[in-house]
């Protein structure tokens, strides 16, 4: 049993604006590519991104107004790099804001290569990428909407897969990982613990 006074020493967060600048979470960052109307690359960053159940289905908020969303809306794919903790700024600075013609010329210093089942391209050194099909975007999270897709083709580098030799301990402390720190820091994740399962849990 709990006690019933509990959320007393709690602090109450105003609802009736956005909640999520008050206090920090955990999330992934990544880079999500499209291809612009004329055929140059776009890259995005977003945080705001997950695996949609245990399946091959991946996705992310995204406003409207952004090409990424009318980008995957035409093409009907996109592509996902997970960036490795030294690329921290590398991936912000594809959020440059576009200039006067709509170009993101930041992104022309980028070193990328393409992919392979979808019209995309990932950028170089990263650690994990996807390629994506689109499969549904849904709109209504107020003025957002949730776009996902199926992964089509996944590659990583070496260094980062799980292998049965190597202890998981180990390979993340080797091969650390960027983790997004919402609002606005970072972390690098080189230690990491077991999780603690319960006795016989079923996924
Ligand atoms: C660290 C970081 C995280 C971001 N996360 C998201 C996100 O999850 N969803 C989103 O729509 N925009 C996010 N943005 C903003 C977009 O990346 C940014 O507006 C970008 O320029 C949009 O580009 P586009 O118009 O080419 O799609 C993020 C920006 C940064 C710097």
């Amino acid at each position: 049993m709990g006690s019933p006074d509990y959320s007393a020493k709690l602090v109450e967060i105003e609802v009736d604006r956005p909640v999520w600048d008050r206090f920090f979470t955990v999330a992934p960052l990544i880079l999500v590519g499209t291809t612009d109307p004329d055929g140059s690359l776009d890259l995005a960053p977003k945080h705001m991104a997950m695996p949609l159940g245990w399946e091959n289905y991946f996705g992310f908020a995204c406003a409207p107004g952004h090409s990424t969303c009318a980008n995957i809306q035409r093409s009907g794919v996109f592509t996902v790099s997970f960036p490795r903790p030294d690329q921290v700024l590398y991936t912000s600075l594809a959020a440059s804001p576009r200039s006067a013609r709509g170009e993101k010329p930041v992104l022309q210093s980028y070193a990328t290569f393409p992919a392979s089942r979808v019209d995309g391209r990932f950028i170089e050194e990263a650690y994990l990428y996807f390629e994506c099909r689109h499969f549904r975007t849904i709109d209504g999270f107020g003025p957002n909407c949730l776009i996902t897709g199926k992964i089509v083709a996944a590659y990583a580098e070496a260094d980062f897969l799980r292998v049965s030799e190597l202890d998981d301990q180990e390979l993340i402390h080797d091969s650390p990982i960027l983790a997004y720190l919402a609002p606005g820091r970072f972390a690098r994740i080189d230690r990491s613990n077991k999780f603690p399962f319960p006795l016989d849990m079923k996924k």
